[in-house]
């Protein structure tokens, strides 16, 4: 390899070793030096004066009106729920970073995404760096894509693959995955930092000048961060995360970040025997079935993306020893300790000595703060021990004075758990219909504007 290319610089000063050291010999700050490729972009003199260089010309300006905007060309991978978190389809020259646990099925997914722009008439890649080419074929039998005309390339040394990216010219190469490309240029082991942060810099460079659609595969920490660098997403395009529970045979795919499109769109999947389908209507996949209430459940009205979706809460508080626990899965930890505190100074439910722990139905994650009013009910009932209701559904944001405050588009989802035949539903007052407008049939709505009133509301219910 050729060491005497490449450069460690710290992330801190911008100062530069020939070697790696545990210690910037510049500010003295630890384990931030990372290799770069020297004359890269490295930031190693911008920081503390840029060096100029008298030969570099000015570059010619241009006022926003009079660049043409054009609208941005999509191709439509041809699956439904892959294209509403794309925002349509893959975009030419675009960079995607596709991330989630081993197994959930990044895989399965992008190869029926290319198998079905090459039927669709656009040239696809799929390199593979993680499994073997007879691997990838197997799969592809496994979809049913037996006569896939899609090109494999297993490769993982980046000149070789941007040599044949570059001789190919394919509409959409997919890098599967990120983790595992290594450059020449840098000594550094596949996978470090430095190599996913350079590999992933050409791989982007490429799909510019290109006008190759690009998607990165890249593996989560236990985290649940993209290993290796945040940074990656800062560089690309548009970041999908897959989601859900590797034991239920459901899948989100959701988009975080995206320049050509909305965010918090989210796709729906199911795993089969034949792959990934798309669920067109997910709003009831993450409701367990129980014959008859049960304590410590509340289903909740949220809001992924564009589709209202009724997921159910589950509380459990159980006697605690000297430092009670507070977990969540699904939910955000801080913001369920917050909601305990709420709920003991202004309904006076106390949880001081209890453990609890909340928990979203299905794998899916939650991040709307809508969710709080169920979190509450489904916490306070756990702790009497009494169910809600049949057929009863929650939501609303509550804030540290007790308040309950409204969630966006209450109606669309006061209107889909009524389709789903749900009866009861505790939602803030800006949310329920106004007087004198339409009802909405089957549901008997109590509209509550305090943690207290909904307590009240639900006792009254018992
Ligand atoms: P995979 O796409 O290899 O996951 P990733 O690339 O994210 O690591 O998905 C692997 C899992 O999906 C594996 O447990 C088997 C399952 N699977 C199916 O259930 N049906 C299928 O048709 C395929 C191809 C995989
Ligand atoms: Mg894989």
């Amino acid at each position: 390899m050729a060491k005497d290319k490449s450069l460690f610089v710290c992330s801190e000063c911008g100062g530069t070793s020939p070697k790696w050291l545990g210690k910037c010999p510049s500010c003295g700050a630890w384990n931030t030096l990372i290799e770069q490729v020297a004359g890269s972009n490295a930031p190693a003199n911008n920081r503390f004066g840029t060096q100029f260089s008298p030969l570099a010309g000015v570059s010619e300006l241009a006022t926003l009106s009079e660049i043409e905007a054009t609208d941005i060309a999509r191709t439509p991978t041809g699956i439904d729920e892959l294209d509403r978190v794309l925002g349509g389809g893959i975009v030419s020259g675009g960079v995607t970073l596709i991330g989630g646990d081993p197994g959930i099925g990044k895989s399965t997914l992008l190869l029926q995404a290319v198998d079905a722009l090459q039927r669709a008439g656009q040239n696809a890649l799929y390199v593979t760096g993680e499994e073997s080419g007879a691997q990838v074929a197997l799969r592809s039998r496994r979809l049913g894509l037996d006569h896939s005309q899609v090109q494999v390339l297993a490769e993982i040394q980046l000149e070789k693959i941007i040599a044949t990216l570059d001789a190919t010219r394919p509409a959409i190469a997919v890098i599967d995955s990120i983790q595992t490309v290594y450059s020449d240029q840098l000594t550094s082991a596949p996978g470090s930092v430095a190599q996913v942060r350079e590999c992933a810099a050409h791989l982007t460079r490429f799909a510019k000048t290109s006008g190759t659609a690009v998607v990165l595969v890249g593996h989560v920490t236990k985290e649940g961060a993209l290993a290796g660098p945040r940074v990656l997403e800062h560089m690309v395009d548009t970041v999908l995360y897959f989601e859900g529970d590797t034991h239920s045979s459901f899948r989100l795919v959701r988009a975080i970040k995206n320049r050509f499109g909305a965010v918090n769109e989210i796709g729906v999947f199911a795993m089969t025997e034949r792959g990934l389908k798309g669920v067109a209507n997910p709003s009831a996949i993450f409701l367990s079935q129980h014959a008859e209430p049960v304590p410590g459940s509340v289903v909740l009205v949220t809001l992924e993306g564009t589709r209202p979706m009724l997921v159910e809460i589950q509380a459990l508080v159980d006697n605690g020893g000297p430092s009670p626990r507070r977990l969540s899965v699904g939910l955000d930890r801080d913001r369920l300790a917050m909601l305990l505190a709420v709920l003991h100074r202004h309904a006076g439910v106390a949880c001081m000595d209890q453990d609890v722990f909340v928990n979203a139905v299905g794998g899916v994650r939650i991040s709307e703060p809508a969710a709080d009013l169920a979190v509450m009910l489904a916490i306070t009932s756990s702790l009497r021990g009494k169910p809600l209701p049949k057929g009863f559904i929650a939501f609303g944001e509550v804030g540290l004075a007790g308040e309950v405050r409204p969630a966006p588009r209450g109606q669309e989802r006061l209107r889909e758990a009524a389709k789903l035949g749900f009866s009861i539903a505790v939602v803030p007052k800006a949310n329920a219909p106004r007087k004198g407008s339409k009802e909405i049939e089957g549901l008997t709505i109590h509209p509550v504007e305090r943690i207290e009133e909904a307590m009240d509301v639900v006792r009254r219910l018992d």
